[in-house]
């Protein structure tokens, strides 16, 4: 369960988020979409603790954001989509031992669970080999084995969809699903809406900072069809843009 409570951040000039505030249930997938520059990023820093917030608190998983932090860090994966942030002359099981051995992980376990993420994400042919070699679909599944070795139960996905081929992009998408099989608390950011439609449970709509509307996906899906979705949410976001 992620609890973020009026979350505001201001830096210096700049007003990049508002007095957010939502929940994500387990076993939820929540779509955060928005514009560039909306406050995405900003919003996932806040959350994983690389960024404090100017005003506002969050709970993962029970623990406070604040006073917490080290509790926080062990509860959330974090993924940035247009980065795969692996060390590329390293080999796939040397990048995860590496970041399972950050997150505490004794040795024993890590290997146990390097085997077990190897075995979901059938990467067991290429382990030993160096990352740098691989493609990008093969990147994308150690990029995504890392943020997740340490099993936490929040996850967040910072425009996974970026970019991305189609294959590569069904590898995100099929992870996100299994996450939320597995009761995970999934956000994952994007400007696309067709992707926030149709893998997320609510999707929350953040305009200059500001949460703008919060609707459930699958009651809008059967209410309305695509193009109506793409209009209703079109004229939200220009609305905000005189309202703000
Ligand atoms: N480190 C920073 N210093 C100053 N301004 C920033 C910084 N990071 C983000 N911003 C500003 O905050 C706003 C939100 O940015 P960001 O969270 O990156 O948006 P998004 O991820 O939705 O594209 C933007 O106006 C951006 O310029
Ligand atoms: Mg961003």
């Amino acid at each position: 369960m992620i609890k973020i409570n009026g979350i505001s951040k201001v830096f210096k000039k700049c007003e990049a988020l508002k007095n957010v505030t939502f929940d994500v249930n387990d076993g939820e997938i929540v779509g955060l979409l928005g514009e560039n520059g909306a406050g995405k990023s900003t919003l996932m820093r806040i959350i994983s603790t690389m960024l404090t917030p100017t005003s506002g608190d969050a709970q993962i998983s029970g623990h406070d954001l604040l006073s917490e932090p080290e509790e926080v860090r062990k509860s959330i994966g974090i993924l940035f989509g247009s980065e795969v942030g692996l060390y590329e002359r390293l080999t796939a099981r040397e990048n995860l031992a590496y970041f399972a051995s950050l997150n505490g992980m004794s040795s024993k376990d890590a290997s146990k669970r390097i085997s077990e993420l190897a075995d979901i994400f059938d990467f067991n042919d290429y382990i030993d080999r160096r990352v740098g070699t691989f493609s990008r679909g093969m990147k994308q599944k150690i990029a995504i084995a890392r943020a997740i070795v340490h099993d936490p139960s929040a996850i967040l996905l910072d425009e996974p969809d970026a970019g991305l081929d189609f294959k590569a992009s069904k590898i995100i998408f099929d992870f996100i699903e299994m996450s939320k099989a597995n009761n995970k608390s999934i956000i994952f950011s994007s400007h696309s809406i067709e992707n926030i439609k149709n893998y997320s449970d609510r999707m929350v709509v953040i305009h200059k900072g500001q949460i703008i509307k919060v609707f459930d996906v699958h009651e809008y899906r059967e209410k309305y069809s695509d193009r109506e979705i793409n209009d209703i949410l079109f004229n939200l976001v220009s609305e905000g843009e005189e309202n703000v």
